[in-house]
C-alpha cells in the first residue's frame, strides 16, 4: 500500500474516536487548525506559495488519500462514483441524503482555500453535528468534486457536470491537457473507467440537497463586518478558445504587408474584451495564452487564447463573446480566427426555501450573489443547493493571497452544523 502523502500524525486529532470525551474534547478551533495544516504542504509550490493541484496528477491523488483517511478516521464509507467524485458517508448511503463538501484542485498557484475550506468544513461540521445528534433523521454525505477548476482540461466543474449530465461524456473523453494527454487516459491511470462516465442517477438520487461552504472571493463580507454569508445567485458565465492561425515567417526580412500574424488579431480581441465588458458592466479576462513558435525574431504561426467572460445575463454575455470575436475578425490582417465554447453556465438562483429554512437557523446573516462558478451552481439544476461563504479579508481569490481568518473558519464550521443539523434531523 501507497504511503500517504497528507499529515497524518497532525491530523490524528481530528479522529472523534481518538479524543475522550467525544469532539468537544478538543476545541473547534484548535481542530481547524490541525485539520487544515495536515493538507498544507500538498500541491504547494515553494517557488511561489501557489497551490498546483491539478485533476488526476500526484497532487490531486495525495489529496485524495487525504480525504479517504478521513473518512476512515471517522468510520465513514469512502466511495468513488462513476464520474470520480469522492463520497464519505456518515452512516449507510440512501436517497434523500444531506451533502455537504466541495472540491480539493487548484487554478495553477491558486490560493489555500478555494475548495479545501469546503471540504475540511465538511468532516468538522459532520464532527459537530455527530456530537450533537445520535441518529440523525436523514443521511449525510460529505463530497469533493472532481476537476472543479477545468485548470488542467478546460472545462470548469467537470465532476458535477458529468453527475448531471452538463457535459457529455464523450465530448470529455476527448478533452486534453497542455501536454496532449486525454482526459480518458488520466482517469484510467487514476483507476476510474473513462467508459463509466456521465449522468449518473443513483447517486443524484441520494442527494436531497447539498450546502457548499467556500471562502468569499470578493470583499463584500470584509465591508458589512460580517464572517458568513448566504449566496443567492451565479451570474452566467463560461470559457471560450480563441484560435488564431498565421504562418510563421522572418520577423526582420518579411515585409508587414506579407505577414499572417496571429499576436494582431489576439491583441484586439484582448483589449475589446476589456472596452466590452465596460460598456456592459460585466467582466471579461484573457488569462491563458501560448504562442507558437514563442521566438523573439519569428512571426508567430499560432496564437491559443482562453477567453473568461461573466455578465449579469446570459444575452449580454452572448453579445460580449460575438463582439470579441468580430473585434478579432476585424482585425484578422489575413489570420484564420475561430472562437470555440469550452464551458457555460446559464444564471443560477439558488432554491429560496433552502436559502430561507438556512437564513431561520443562521439569523440575518447577508445574502451575497457571485459571479464566481461553483458545483453547487451546476447542481442546482437538479437538486436544492445552497451555499455559505465565508469572509475573506484580502478579497483576492485564484491567487495566494487568498485568506480567511481561524475565527471566521471555525464560525463557517458552526454555521455549516448547525445547518446540517436543521437539514438531517428536523
Ligand atoms: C471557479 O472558481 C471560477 O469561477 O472560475
Ligand atoms: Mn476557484
Ligand atoms: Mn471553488
Amino acid at each position: 500500500m501507497r504511503a500517504p502523502t497528507w499529515d497524518r500524525a497532525t491530523s490524528g486529532v481530528c479522529d472523534g474516536r481518538m479524543a475522550a470525551g467525544g469532539v468537544a474534547a478538543v476545541p473547534l478551533a484548535a481542530r481547524f487548525a490541525a485539520l487544515w495544516s495536515s493538507l498544507e504542504r500538498v500541491g504547494r509550490d515553494p517557488s511561489t506559495g501557489g497551490y498546483r493541484r491539478f485533476a488526476w496528477t500526484e497532487a490531486d491523488r495525495a489529496l485524495r488519500d487525504w480525504f479517504a483517511g478521513q473518512a476512515a478516521d471517522r468510520g465513514m464509507t469512502c466511495e468513488v462514483d462513476r464520474n470520480g467524485n469522492l463520497w464519505a458517508w456518515d452512516g449507510e448511503a440512501a436517497d434523500g441524503a444531506v451533502v455537504t463538501g466541495s472540491h480539493l484542485d487548484s487554478v495553477p498557484d491558486g490560493g489555500a482555500f478555494d475548495g479545501p475550506l469546503g471540504v475540511v468544513s465538511a468532516f468538522l461540521a459532520v464532527d459537530e453535528l455527530r456530537d450533537r445528534v445520535d441518529r440523525p433523521r436523514r443521511p449525510v454525505a460529505v463530497v469533493a468534486f472532481a476537476d472543479e477548476e477545468g485548470a488542467r482540461f478546460g472545462v470548469a466543474c467537470a465532476g458535477s457536470r458529468l453527475l448531471t449530465g452538463a457535459l457529455d461524456p464523450a465530448a470529455a473523453r476527448t478533452l486534453t491537457d497542455r501536454d496532449a494527454v486525454p482526459l480518458a487516459e488520466a482517469l484510467r491511470a487514476a483507476g476510474v473507467d473513462p467508459e463509466g462516465l456521465g449522468r449518473d442517477e443513483r447517486a443524484l438520487a441520494r442527494i436531497g440537497a447539498y450546502v457548499e461552504l467556500h471562502v468569499e472571493q470578493g470583499r463584500a463580507l470584509a465591508d458589512l463586518d460580517a464572517p458568513v454569508a448566504v449566496a443567492t445567485a451565479i451570474v452566467p458565465h463560461g470559457r471560450w478558445h480563441l484560435a488564431f492561425r498565421g504562418a510563421a515567417d522572418h520577423a526582420g526580412t518579411t515585409r508587414l504587408a506579407d505577414r499572417q500574424d496571429p499576436m494582431l488579431p489576439f491583441a484586439a480581441a484582448v483589449t475589446s474584451a476589456r472596452a466590452l465588458a465596460e460598456q456592459a458592466g460585466a467582466v471579461a479576462t484573457v488569462g491563458r495564452v501560448q504562442v507558437a513558435p514563442n521566438a523573439t525574431n519569428a512571426v508567430p504561426a499560432a496564437v491559443d487564447a482562453w477567453l473568461d467572460a461573466r455578465a449579469a445575463d446570459d444575452a449580454v454575455l452572448d453579445a460580449l463573446v460575438a463582439g470579441v470575436t468580430e473585434a478579432a475578425h476585424a482585425a484578422a490582417h489575413g489570420v484564420q480566427v475561430t472562437c470555440t465554447e469550452e464551458s457555460r453556465s446559464p444564471a443560477v438562483r439558488f432554491d429560496a426555501a433552502l436559502r430561507d429554512r438556512i437564513r431561520a437557523v443562521l439569523g440575518d446573516v447577508p445574502l451575497l450573489p457571485t459571479a464566481a462558478g461553483h458545483d453547487a451552481g451546476i447542481l442546482a439544476a437538479e437538486v436544492p443547493a445552497a451555499m455559505l461563504f465565508v469572509r475573506n479579508p484580502s478579497g483576492v481569490s485564484h491567487s495566494p493571497a487568498e485568506t480567511a481568518d481561524p475565527e471566521d473558519c471555525v464560525a463557517g464550521i458552526e454555521a455549516l452544523a448547525a445547518v446540517l443539523e436543521e437539514l438531517a434531523c428536523r
